[in-house]
């Protein structure tokens, strides 16, 4: 049998390391827990970055993928099948927005969305409304477009020039949102919930200036609901909770459940400027795609997952806020909402990710000093008292003592 040691050596050697790996092989799981290739169980409260929402070897996905794959997995986007219309409606009534463009990624989500923005000014004969307003600590993916609209310097250095007439604003600082939004702003780009930037949701009141922002001048809205969407915080959408009112959202990771899928939610008045041939991709909502997103959809809305995710979200908050409160020299806060949330410290973050790792839970360190928590959906109050009890001992362990 491979071991896996062996299998992070041929990883070494053929793999392009662009991934800094934790050194543990992952073989199977199964709800909330995850096993490694010597048998060693793990509580997973990250859920592969927010994906495998439902748990591990979730049994109603599993079958539904395998009947899929059995029937029909791929017919391209030349012909009619029947799920795409289906998940497109679910998706609509969910969010508000008309209509649906399926694709495989966040990343490529974000990318259509930038060019539907665009295309709206474009076919109205606006020419020259192009830029795009963006956030500080904002993330929306690593391709040309993506990266363009994504803050981090150390991602974006090495690939530049990327698409012009990007501005930069620091969240909450309405001033400069008023001055950057103008008459040549195609689009702001917000993540309602900033994810990889260290769970950071945006206040009330900085949506309602821009919402002002997108009155005064016309500029679009594209809300970025990859990683605070589809249920996360406990509601559908995260801008539905800040009023906001978004052309363009986008959406991947718990979409799929762990198969690949992202879509470009599209409001009905920009709907109408994008015109056959405008974007494509070959696989973007395939059988296979689509079936697991119909699943994930029907767990979420028919079968009560919505519901609990507002309990036991309110309950991991609660007793988060303990932690912070039993450490206050080390948590300086806990942000986020539902089961997205943060754990700012007052120390480098990555001895608590490891620390963890070795007590057998995953979290991870974004923004350098916040342990980021992205359980699945389906995690229980039980294992949210495992988590933080483990996060506990982990914090009581660092060479940094609480005066307490
Ligand atoms: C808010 C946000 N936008 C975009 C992306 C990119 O999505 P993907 O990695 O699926 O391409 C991510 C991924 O972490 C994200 O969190």
């Amino acid at each position: 049998m491979t071991t896996g040691t062996e299998i992070q050596a041929t990883e070494a050697r053929y793999v392009l390391q662009t991934y800094k790996r934790q050194p543990v092989v992952f073989v199977r799981g199964a709800g909330a827990r995850i096993q490694d290739i010597e048998g060693r169980s793990y509580l997973d409260f990250i859920s592969g970055i927010g994906v495998s929402v439902l748990g591990h070897g979730h049994a109603a996905l599993a079958t539904a993928i395998a009947e899929q794959s059995a029937a029909l997995l791929h017919t391209s986007n030349l012909y009619y099948h029947p799920l795409q219309g289906q998940v497109a409606a679910r998706l609509s009534s969910l969010s508000g927005l008309q209509r649906a463009f399926f694709c495989n990624s966040g990343t490529e989500a974000m990318e259509a969305c930038l060019k539907f923005a665009r295309r709206f000014w474009y076919t109205q004969g606006v020419r020259g409304r192009t830029q795009y307003v963006a956030f500080d600590h904002g993330f929306s993916g690593r391709s040309m477009g993506s990266l363009s609209v994504t803050a981090n310097p150390h991602y974006r250095e090495p690939f530049e020039p990327l698409i012009p007439g990007v501005t930069f604003i620091a969240p909450e600082d309405t001033a400069a949102l008023d001055a950057a939004v103008t008459s040549s702003t195609a689009a702001i780009v917000l993540e309602p919930i900033q994810g990889e930037g260290g769970v950071r949701p945006i206040s009330p009141a900085f949506a309602a200036a821009i919402e002002a922002a997108c009155a005064r001048t016309g500029a679009l809205l594209i809300a970025d609901e990859i990683q605070c969407g589809l249920g996360r915080t406990g509601a559908p959408f995260y801008f539905q909770t800040l009023g906001l009112t978004p052309d363009l959202v986008t959406v991947g990771k718990a979409l799929g459940g762990g198969v690949p899928v992202g879509a470009a939610l599209v409001a009905e008045h920009v709907a109408a400027q994008v015109l056959p041939g405008d974007h494509g991709t070959t696989y973007g909502g395939n059988l296979l795609a689509t079936r697991a997103a119909l699943v994930v959809l029907e767990e979420l809305m028919d079968r009560g997952l919505l519901q609990h995710v507002v309990t036991v979200g309110d309950y991991f908050g609660s007793q988060l806020q303990g932690l912070a409160d039993r450490y206050p020299t080390l948590v300086r806060e806990v942000r986020g909402a539902g089961v997205m949330r943060g754990l700012e410290l007052t120390v480098d973050a990555a001895p608590v990710v490891e620390g963890a790792l070795q007590r057998g839970l995953l979290v991870n360190r974004t923004a350098e000093r916040v342990v980021r928590l992205l359980p699945p959906y389906v995690v229980t109050s039980a294992e949210i008292d495992e988590a933080v009890a483990t996060l506990g001992a982990v914090l009581a362990g660092l060479p940094v003592k609480e005066n307490a």
